[in-house]
């Protein structure tokens, strides 16, 4: 049962005040949403130091190893290598298709590896246990119509054994600017706030990771802006955040570093300046001196002339105000010095091989 399924099922009549272990056996297991307890309720079972949230967070926050997965006739990963670290915000970038999603389940033990294996918070993925420090906004994201946004939220921290649930689900309704419309039922929400909802259940309890799979897919440009600014209050706060995105601009805004994942592969992994700054280039024009001039500096980079242009690939930055200095001391007159700053665009598509 996925996640999204589970969402649809009627809500476990349990006692609100209750304060015993979530509702468990394998037809619930897979349903325990994604969130944490920082601090278990009284009476709820002795938690695992894990739990309690005092394990050594030296472990990264996600490693996986030749992580694989096929459907049948589809592979969807090819075997994934990846460490996210503690508190960086990590984005999984990648065409539709590509195994983002894929990857985001095999993660959350949602669905299971064919091959490889996955370290979450330490522990393996689908853990139980760690699930509850982990918030996830899924990429379907369908909430129960009939409740209203506060029902949902008091609903999922209920769950969670979280103390204080009102008081949870109230600031989790606050951080996503939904306050206004806690007691208006799901079934009137829009798409977006639906989406705003769904990140509300994964930020609920002070979860250490929050995954988040497309989590602006259905925002307009001023709710992508805002929650951009939660994900950034979440790297401020140190909680790690995975987000699957195939916006360029939303993983240059807020990623520190990317894996950029195609047909089931990682082709390219750093920070954004990493895998820009690898292609940066200049364009040069320069007079008074001979042709070929700039076979002298060959080993700068790669060079090219193009009509009365000559560009400079690969250079390191520091290696222009040296270049420019050179070529007046050969008494050439330098007319332009122009960077060029390959867009992210340029270069995702660059190493999706489309170009
Ligand atoms: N349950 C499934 N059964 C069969 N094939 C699947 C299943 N889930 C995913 N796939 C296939 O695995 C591949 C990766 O899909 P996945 O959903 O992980 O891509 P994605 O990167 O999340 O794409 P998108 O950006 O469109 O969300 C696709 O070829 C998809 O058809
Ligand atoms: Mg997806």
């Amino acid at each position: 049962m996925s996640l999204e399924s589970w969402a649809e099922l009627p809500l476990p009549g349990d006692d609100p005040a209750a304060t015993g272990p979530a509702p468990g056996g394998p037809a619930d297991a897979p349903a325990l949403p994604a969130a944490v307890p920082a601090s278990p309720a009284a009476g709820a079972p002795a938690p695992s130091p894990s739990a309690a949230g005092t394990a050594p967070s030296s472990s990264p926050a996600i490693h996986t190893v030749e992580l694989a997965k096929r459907y049948r006739r589809t592979v969807a990963l090819r075997g994934l290598s990846m460490t996210v670290r503690r508190g960086e915000v990590f984005g999984f970038l990648g065409p539709n298709g590509a195994g983002k999603t894929t990857t985001v389940k095999l993660l959350l033990g949602l669905a299971r590896p064919t091959g490889g294996e996955a370290l979450v918070l330490g522990a393996p993925a689908g853990d139980v246990e760690t699930r509850r420090r982990i918030g996830y906004l899924p990429e379907l994201f369908r909430y129960q119509h009939w409740l209203t946004a506060r029902e949902v939220l008091t609903l999922h921290a209920r769950l969670l054994q979280l103390p204080r649930r009102e008081r949870f689900a109230e600031d989790a309704l606050t951080t996503v600017g939904l306050a206004t419309r806690a007691d208006d039922k799901v079934a009137s929400f829009s798409k977006g706030m639906q989406q705003r909802l769904g990140l509300a259940v994964a930020l609920l309890g002070e979860p250490d990771l929050v995954v988040l799979d497309e989590p602006t897919s259905a925002l307009d440009p001023v709710g992508r802006h805002e929650v951009r600014g939660i994900v950034r209050d979440l790297r401020q706060r140190g909680t790690t955040v995975f987000l699957n995105t195939h916006l360029l601009e939303e993983a240059e805004q807020v990623c520190d570093r990317v894996t950029v994942i195609d047909h089931g592969r990682a082709v390219a992994t750093g920070t954004l300046e990493e895998l820009l700054g690898a292609r940066a280039s200049v364009r040069l024009r320069v007079r008074g001196l001979p042709d070929g001039w700039w076979h002298a500096f060959a080993s700068l980079g790669t060079w090219s002339a193009e009509g009365g242009w000559l560009r400079l690939v690969g250079a390191p930055p520091d290696a222009v105000p040296e270049l420019v200095a050179a070529v007046v001391a050969r008494g050439g007159r330098v007319e332009a010095v122009v960077p060029e700053h390959q867009t992210l665009e340029d270069r995702f598509l660059e190493l999706l091989g489309a170009r």
